[in-house]
């Protein structure tokens, strides 16, 4: 039985608790959180859990094989490097750290003390995203011309970090994964409209090689919620909604009609129509926390380790820097 031990249970920290509650051969022991509120209720849903405000505890517990840095942003590196310190597996919630520099030390220390260490990429491990993927590696699409995102709500505002390393995170998680590749160059431009210092709204640009633009918008000050894509390719384009249950995933076959432009010298699109890739879904958070368990029982790097949660950070550090200078381009 793997013991897990989870630091911070405010908003995300409870749904990393079921998930790993719900997996075979393993079990939350112990959780920690500064506010007594969030303790009382896991004591409600799960009486046997040991609760205390002092994360400490957990890391001094001999039992404890695993921790869960589930807190703010701003608090990951000293948590996941004590919790590497005191011998204990990790997994740590997005981004690892907000310095890349920090994260390579971890990446160091894990690996010297022959420990996990994952960090919370879930679209990495959404059913949706990686049927993307196939479809892209298929060649279904043809050659990706662009990708536009979007990830827009009412909140939820955090103080912590702005809406571009809070949502667009997530956004570029993804389009590097379906790509495989790293942006070349970055640009973006935010606003404060709400407070000083954070961005609530944003608008990012990546340039890929091959010739592979992207586009992500992000916000905090919306009024619906849109979460979702669309992929543009030399034969078919896809629409991929993550909000929309019924059909998440609309494959339109569409595009330039070439043929008929040699001979007309008109552009014309062609319209086959559209399908609904079949996709079965699993509660990504699941699938993500069966990953970790997966990775301490037959010693396995996690798909999304330090590394790949550093290159994430990298990438942002960069796109700070050119929403620092009004949209600038940045090199990669
Ligand atoms: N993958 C996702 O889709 C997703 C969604 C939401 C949040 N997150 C991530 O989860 C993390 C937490 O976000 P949240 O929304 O739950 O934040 P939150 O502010 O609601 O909760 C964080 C909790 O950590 C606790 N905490 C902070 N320092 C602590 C310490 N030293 N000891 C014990 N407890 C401590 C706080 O008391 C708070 O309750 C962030 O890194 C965020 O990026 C990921």
């Amino acid at each position: 039985m793997i013991n897990i031990g989870i630091i911070g249970c405010g908003y995300w920290g409870p749904n990393i608790m079921r998930n790993f509650q719900a997996i075979k051969g393993c079990q939350v022991k112990m959780v920690a959180d500064l506010i007594p509120e969030n303790l009382t209720k896991i004591k409600k849903l799960y009486p046997q859990i040991i609760t205390t405000q002092n994360y400490k505890d957990i890391l001094r517990n001999p039992q404890i094989d695993a921790v869960a840095v589930i807190t703010q942003a701003a608090t990951h590196y000293s948590l996941i490097k004590e919790s590497l310190l005191s011998g204990k597996h990790v997994f740590a919630e997005k981004p690892i750290t907000l310095k890349s520099s920090e994260g390579e030390k971890l990446i160091s220390l894990a690996k010297k003390r022959r420990k996990i260490l994952m960090v919370g990429h879930v679209f990495e491990y959404n059913s949706l995203v990686r049927k993307i993927k196939e479809i892209i590696k298929k060649g279904e699409l043809g050659k990706i011309y662009f990708i536009f995102s979007s990830r827009l709500s009412p909140g939820p505002i955090r103080s912590d970090v702005s809406v571009v390393w809070d949502f667009a995170f997530h956004d570029i998680s993804i389009i590097t994964y379906l790509l495989d590749k790293n942006p070349l160059r970055v640009s973006a431009k935010g606003h404060n409209s709400l407070k000083k210092s954070l961005e609530d709204f944003g608008f990012i640009d990546l340039e890929f090689p091959n010739h592979i633009s992207s586009r992500i918008s992000v916000a905090w000050l919306y009024p619906t919620k849109e979460r979702g894509m669309i992929i543009v390719g030399s034969k078919k384009m896809l629409v991929y909604n993550d909000i929309d249950r019924e059909k998440p995933l609309v494959l339109y076959n569409k595009g330039i009609n070439w043929s008929a432009f040699k001979k007309s010298k008109k552009i014309s699109f062609y319209d086959k129509g559209v399908s609904y890739p079949k996709v079965k879904q699993k509660e990504p958070l699941r699938v993500e926390c069966q990953h970790f368990i997966d990775c301490l029982k037959k010693k396995k790097t996690p798909l999304t380790d330090g590394k790949r949660g550093v290159k994430i950070v990298k990438i942002l550090e960069k796109i700070q820097k050119s929403l620092d200078s009004n949209g600038k381009l940045i090199n990669v």
